[in-house]
């Protein structure tokens, strides 16, 4: 057995910076609002026929952390793709990252766990490395949300929390087993699927043609519901839970963490979680304010900044931690 560890990491997001009060002009709502509940001050938006699609930003994130990892794209075994906004109904953009990078026929896999997507596809990526299967494994994180979002008034509440980006790593073997990434930790609760959700277009509930057909001009169901006291509540609760169950895996106190990645879901959030475990801010990595929250993008491109930035050493325990829709949630050990 082999442990798994990152040794590339890279992230794009979109040039065009939509700030609270850009969308103050489109929606009833303001920079204090905004501010204050999530801690967002912008995000970024693909504009809308300049060609960034999930699966172009997911590539350019990827170029970055292949280069930094000093390999090949052809040393590449396996490409796990993270995200919720897939350029195409099926097939997803594994396969299009295969094209577009020109890498031989490997396997590619698509990951749909929203805002765990990037801890669960680390996962997966982690297993097929601790098993010798695979030397080097491709995982991204990559979501355009921008265009599936209501923009008026109605949809405000998610609407504005929700941005634009791409991050990728690349996971290669460690023959050091006290190295790398020591466990991963993933959990679901189906239970509350819908409160937090995209329910249409599905096979299993209204496609495209009944939607045409109804045309509702009441109809919300294309458009992403969440239930946000609600899902706030169950967030602090199963973070909390899942860093726990990490660290005692792995015989580690939350004085042993030298930086938090969470998830970028609300600033909020992430300040009770560092309450919680009386962690410094030095040990708590959050760039929300930046780019709102973008879902399975959102730890890869924290976590790449936090590596650009120096704030990840050789030796540092790291914690990755998400909590989504589904519910999902989850959390990485690292030992950098
Ligand atoms: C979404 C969230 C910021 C909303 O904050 P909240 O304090 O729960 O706010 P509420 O939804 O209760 O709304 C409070 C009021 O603000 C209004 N409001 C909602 N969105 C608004 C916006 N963008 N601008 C201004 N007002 C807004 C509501 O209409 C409501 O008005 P009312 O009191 O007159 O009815 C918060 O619930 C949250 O962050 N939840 C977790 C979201 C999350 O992490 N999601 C991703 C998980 S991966």
């Amino acid at each position: 057995m082999y442990n798994s560890k990152i040794i590339g990491l890279g992230h794009y997001v979109p040039e065009n910076v939509v700030t609270n009060d850009d969308l103050s002009k489109v929606m009833d709502t303001n920079d204090a609002w905004i501010q204050e509940r999530t801690g967002i001050k912008e995000r970024r938006h693909v504009v809308r026929g300049d060609g960034d699609t999930t699966t172009t930003m997911g590539v350019k994130a990827a170029k970055i952390a292949i280069e930094r990892a000093g390999i090949d794209k052809d040393d590449i075994d396996f490409i796990v793709f993270a995200t919720l906004s897939p350029d195409y109904y099926f097939p997803g953009p594994g396969v299009l990252v295969q094209r577009d990078l020109g890498i031989k026929s490997v396997g590619a896999l698509d990951v749909r766990n929203q805002c765990s997507g990037f801890v669960y596809a680390v996962s997966i990526a982690d297993q097929y490395i601790k098993t010798g299967m695979y030397k080097n494994v491709l995982v991204i994180g990559s979501e355009l949300h921008s265009h599936g979002l209501d923009m008026t008034t109605r949809g405000r509440g998610v609407s504005v929390i929700f941005g634009d980006g791409a991050g990728a790593a690349i996971l290669t073997r460690e023959e050091d087993t006290t190295k790398g990434i020591l466990s991963t930790h993933l959990h679901s609760e189906g239970q509350h699927a819908e409160e937090l959700s995209l329910i249409a277009p599905g096979m299993g509930n209204r496609w495209v043609t009944d939607i045409m057909e109804d045309n509702d001009p009441n109809d919300e169901s294309y458009f992403p519901h969440m239930n946000g006291q609600f899902v706030f509540k169950n967030a602090v609760v199963r973070f909390s839970e899942v860093i726990v169950e990490g660290l005692e895996k792995n015989k580690l106190k939350a004085t042993d963490i030298d930086l938090l990645v969470p998830h970028q879901a609300n600033l909020r959030i992430s300040q009770f979680i560092q309450k919680k475990f009386q962690l410094s801010d030095d040990q708590v990595f959050n760039n929300i304010m930046k780019y709102g929250n973008t879902t399975a993008a959102s730890i890869p491109i924290a976590l790449t900044e936090a590596w650009e930035e120096g704030k990840v050493k050789s030796g540092d325990v790291v914690v990755l931690a998400a909590f989504g829709s589904g519910f999902t949630w989850g959390s990485v050990i690292i030992k950098w």
